[in-house]
């Protein structure tokens, strides 16, 4: 089975990264052909400022390899290098009714969070590029968010219309969501670089213990014996994800009134730590590393483009995209 998923560069990844998306595609990469994107032209549709891109993109990538993420094994490359995904884009629009695009209920939520009042055409546009990064390689599964969802039901409706209108090219991409639960950010809401209440992946635990002692708790918790509720608890959140199977105890003492939330933080800050350790390690051994990371860029964007190539080969014959 063909895989392919894709992240904005949008600088150093967090720990909502990793439970979001990146542990499901470290799992899925024995398992199927994976090509995983750095979508820098998605990046442009929620930033303005460009200065940081470049750097954007080797910093993801870096942390990409120090997870363990296979350039070798998958194919692994830049959006904006393989210029197919930009002549597909524009016939998948020809194919999209606007209606489809302005009830999209995640690019909704992306205007509210930047505060925008009206969609740039590239925004509206976002999940019909989203499609052609998909359909391009052929992809059948996208391991993504439950956020991207939309997205995905998106691109197999676009896939659908192209696929009867035309002639039966693509395959209908299978969204595989991540099940875990979406981590709150420090302050308690979403995790975004933006809000500033991220966990960093290569934050040392001097930083992770600060951070985590941060942890919105039940505020109705307040002397270490008073029971508390570990549903409301960012910090029990944190546990059942980095170590589930003393997370019910957790939940029990609290609730008994036999766990304080400044012990069950300085506890979760250990877990983190040596959750990340191996990362840390791996993170600043590639450091200096970068032109080595740029060539493997290179290398899996010279694959990725003869997939494409082959593709919009057989895209334009179905069109009668020829010259007369
Ligand atoms: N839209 C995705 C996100 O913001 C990133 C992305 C771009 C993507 N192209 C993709 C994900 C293709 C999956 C498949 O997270």
């Amino acid at each position: 089975m063909r895989l392919l998923s894709g992240m904005r560069p949008t600088g150093k990844l967090h720990i909502g990264h990793l439970v979001g998306a990146l542990n499901s595609w470290l799992s899925l990469q024995g398992e199927c052909e994976c090509l995983f994107m750095i979508a820098d032209w998605h990046a442009l549709t929620t930033a303005s400022d460009t200065s940081k891109l470049p750097e954007n993109i080797i910093e993801m990538a870096q942390d990409w390899r120090a997870l363990g993420i296979d350039f070798t094994r998958s194919v692994v490359f830049v959006q904006s290098r393989v210029k197919e995904h930009a002549e597909l884009y524009l016939l998948f629009g020809m194919l999209t009714p606007m209606p489809w695009l302005e009830r999209d209920p995640t690019l909704k939520n992306m205007m509210e969070d930047m505060h925008l009042h009206s969609a740039s055409h590239g925004l509206t546009g976002y999940p019909v590029l989203q499609a052609a990064d998909i359909a391009l390689y052929k992809a059948e599964a996208v391991p993504v968010g439950s956020d991207q969802a939309p997205h995905i039901e998106l691109a197999r409706e676009i896939v659908r219309v192209f696929n009867h209108r035309f002639s039966l090219v693509f395959p209908e991409p299978q969204a595989i969501l991540s099940h875990t639960p979406r981590l709150p950010g420090t302050d308690g809401r979403k995790m975004s670089k933006g809000l500033d209440n991220t966990i960093f992946l290569d934050e040392t635990p001097e930083n992770i213990r600060r951070k985590v002692m941060q942890l919105v708790t039940d505020p109705a918790k307040i002397h270490a014996t008073d029971p508390g509720n570990p549903d409301i608890c960012s910090a029990q959140d944190y546990h059942k994800v980095f170590r589930a199977p003393d997370a019910l105890q957790a939940d029990s003492d609290c609730r008994a009134g036999r766990l304080g939330c400044v012990r069950h933080k300085g506890y979760l800050a250990e877990i983190l730590s040596s959750y990340l350790a191996p990362f840390r390690e791996k993170r600043a051994a590639l450091r200096g590393l970068e032109a080595q990371t740029r060539e493997l860029l290179l290398a899996g964007e010279a694959r990725a483009r003869s997939v494409a190539a082959q593709t919009m080969e057989e895209v334009r014959r179905a069109m009668n995209l020829r010259f007369p």
